[in-house]
């Protein structure tokens, strides 16, 4: 594994390692391996859009921000060359335990998805990044970085959590109704759109991870951010 954290000191990126680190060890279902039904598909497994196409045998595979042993294993099952960064050492040890589990070969990086000067420019056919940009503060460098280390025509295939989904109650109904409301339970809007430290902190729930700095980024941000970058917008789901 190469260690590259120490060279960017940063409260949210050292405060997140550790909170991934907890949830690591608490085997939330984001910190859960593939598991031996994935693999009897591997690529249909992480695609499940049907982006990809048919294989991504020999291509160059950068798994950003996505520790756990699930996106690595299963490109590398797939027949591609992989590279996986995270910040939690912890989710990295899943990606070597599966690794080693099923004779794989997959190289580990911990550092920053904002900061990659070990990974070589032009180095990658394509990079996929589950939901995690929520986890900096500012996501331009995330999308530069990501530029930077793809050659011409690749694929960049990145999720987010919405803006929306920061915004709102945990829980629907909670809150009092609006007045004249028909009395339909809803999430209701709590934190506004223009926000800038990060997100107050929250119990685990289905929008939300315990313990972690999370930052709202704003649609502009998202995905006026990645065509910023440089990146041309094929879809959109
Ligand atoms: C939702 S999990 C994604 C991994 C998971 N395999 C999946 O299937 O979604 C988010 C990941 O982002 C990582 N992370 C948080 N902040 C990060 C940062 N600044 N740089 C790199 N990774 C980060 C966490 O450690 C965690 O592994």
């Amino acid at each position: 594994m190469d260690n590259h954290e120490g060279s960017t000191p940063n409260a949210a990126h050292q405060h997140n390692a550790q909170a991934w680190d907890r949830l690591t060890g608490q085997e939330v279902e984001l910190a859960r391996p593939a598991q031996e039904a994935d693999f009897r598909a591997p690529l249909a497994a992480v695609d499940q859009d049907g982006w990809l196409g048919d294989s991504i045998r020999g291509q160059r595979v950068l798994c950003l921000a996505a520790g756990g042993g699930r996106q690595s294993a299963l490109c590398a099952a797939a027949g591609a060359q992989v590279t996986v960064v995270d910040i939690s050492g912890a989710m990295l040890a899943l990606d070597r335990v599966v690794a080693a589990r099923r004779n794989l070969e997959i190289r580990t990086v911990q550092a920053s998805m904002d900061h990659l000067p070990m990974l070589e420019s032009v180095a990658f056919d394509l990079v996929i990044q589950p939901v995690s940009t929520c986890y900096v503060p500012d996501v331009q460098p995330v999308f530069r970085e990501v530029a930077r280390v793809l050659r011409a025509g690749g694929l960049y295939i990145s999720q987010h959590k919405t803006p929306t989904s920061l915004q709102t109650t945990l829980m629907p109904g909670q809150g009092a109704p609006e007045e004249g409301s028909l009395g339909q339970v809803a999430y209701r809007l709590a934190e506004p759109y223009y926000c800038h430290g990060p997100m107050p902190e929250v119990d685990a729930c289905r929008l939300r991870e315990a313990g972690t700095l999370e930052f709202l980024h704003r649609w502009e941000e998202l995905v006026g951010g990645i065509c910023r970058a440089g990146f041309v917008v094929e879809d959109l789901l």
